[in-house]
């Protein structure tokens, strides 16, 4: 800040004392220039624009900065009113002591901060005029706008991403539907293609339980001619005759072997419809989609009914080893695991081109139910091994494979919590491990 120097007090008087006076003022003075330019100095130092202005607006005092954004010389400032010296350099301030004011400078981007104080002379009450600060906020100005950008763009994304959300929310409930339509089509589907077999299970016992009838039928009639004679026998005990003739028909209408072969065919029988009761058990559970709620069942039981349903395609290539333990009940969707398993089997009985074994095994072991199911089938190269729990992937013809069998398998696991890995080499044959963990009914 630069201001007119300061006259000390006319030291012309020969007076002793008025010259110790005048030493005392001088050093004095001394003291209040130098305070004085070290204020000026310091406010220089500021690189915000300070004015002190009268109550009419006329600048009294101002910075060095303020000098340089008007590039004016200081004695041009002072007196001269603070607003129109800016509006002259293009910054449009009006004269409102409005005390925090925010104004962008004509044709430029740079923006300033307005601050008006007002500023009491000591021992006044009334304001002698005012301190007047002007900041360069451009930065801070530029950053706030960066932020606000910012700020707009993180909330349209934010809206977008919920869009998003809900547009994933429906098209994943859709793909739930879809899912266990797929899920039910293809376990329909792979007891279509079993159909013929499943029917030929069930034809086979009907076919010797109807001929089993038959010859039962005719068993009793003979059994009854005998029983006619008997009755004869009995009415005239003691005749020799009638008892020859009963001891030839004995033998002639070979009764005992009609009772033996009547208990065989009996057994044969029930053996028979007993195996057409599981297989239309099993298939009634095939037949049914889990609703959505575990409930408890034995894990042998599923394999059990798939086998029961794959059994006509199993019997001509391969021996079925079952080595099943005991497993305890846990939470599960039995039906699913029917299909788990059914799955299993039957790429199992394709992969083995004439004869071979099919083994399958359960066990309980640490907290969880483990089953393996092995043949001695093809077997498969690492990159087959690598694709199979792919939807649609298949290495067989068409109408044979869906290529689907496969993934829903390991969706079924996954929905258990469970693993399911494979075992492979090429030409020997494949073990599917599968691993559910317990849930017992709570
Ligand atoms: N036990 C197995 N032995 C050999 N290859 C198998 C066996 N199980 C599955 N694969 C292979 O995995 C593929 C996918 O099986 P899957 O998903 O059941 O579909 P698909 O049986 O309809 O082809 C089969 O095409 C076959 O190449
Ligand atoms: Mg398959």
């Amino acid at each position: 800040m630069v201001s007119k120097p300061v006259t000390g007090p006319n030291p012309e008087s020969h007076d002793d004392d008025l010259l110790r006076d005048h030493r005392e003022l001088q050093r004095l003075f001394e003291q209040v220039e130098i305070a004085k330019t070290e204020w000026e100095q310091t406010m220089d130092c500021v690189p915000e624009m300070v004015i002190l202005t009268n109550t009419s607006g006329s600048v009294q005092r101002c910075n060095k900065t303020f000098a340089d954004y008007l590039q004016k010389n200081y004695y041009d400032i002072i007196g001269r009113n603070w607003t129109l010296l800016l509006c002259e350099r293009g910054l449009p301030v009006n004269a409102s002591h409005d005390s925090t004011r925010t104004i962008r400078e004509n044709s430029s981007e740079r923006w300033y901060e307005i601050k008006t104080h007002p500023y009491t002379t000591k021992g006044k009450n009334a304001a002698s005029g005012h301190v007047t600060t002007i900041t360069d906020i451009t930065m801070q100005k530029k950053f706030s706008q960066q932020l606000e950008e910012k700020n707009h763009q993180i909330m349209e994304n934010l809206r977008d991403l919920n869009d998003k959300n809900a547009e994933l929310a429906e098209a994943y409930a859709s793909l739930k539907k879809t899912q266990s339509q797929v899920l039910q089509q293809e376990k329909m589907a792979s007891i279509g293609q079993l159909a013929a077999g499943v029917a030929h299970e069930i034809n086979n016992p009907i076919g010797f339980i109807t001929s089993n009838l038959n010859s039962l039928g005719k068993y009793l009639t003979r059994l009854s001619d005998f029983i006619q004679l008997q009755k004869k026998a009995l009415a005239s005990p003691g005749d020799p005759a009638i008892l020859e003739e009963v001891r030839q028909k004995e033998k002639t209408m070979k009764m005992n072997f009609i009772m033996d072969d009547s208990m065989k065919i009996i057994e044969e029988s029930l053996d028979g419809s007993d195996r057409v009761q599981k297989i239309v058990q099993s298939l009634k559970s095939f037949s049914r989609s889990d609703d959505g709620k575990r409930v408890p069942a034995d894990i042998n039981e599923c394999l059990e009914s798939a086998v029961n349903i794959v059994w006509n395609e199993i019997k001509y290539k391969a021996a079925l080893k079952r080595e099943l333990g005991i497993l305890p009940q846990t939470l599960c969707y039995p039906n699913q695991l029917n299909q788990v398993f059914m799955n299993i089997l039957i790429n199992a009985v394709q992969a083995i081109k004439n004869q071979g074994t099919i083994t399958v095994r359960t066990w309980h072991s640490d907290d969880s139910i483990r089953a393996s199911i092995s043949d001695t089938g093809c077997g498969m190269p690492p990159e087959v091994v690598a694709r199979i729990f792919e939807p649609f992937f298949t290495t067989k013809e068409v109408g044979k494979g869906t290529g689907l069998g496969l993934s829903i398998t390991y969706e079924v696991i996954k929905r258990h919590e469970g693993e399911i890995w494979v075992e492979s080499t090429l030409g020997e044959g494949t073990t599917f491990n599968i691993r559910i963990p317990v849930i017992e009914a709570g």
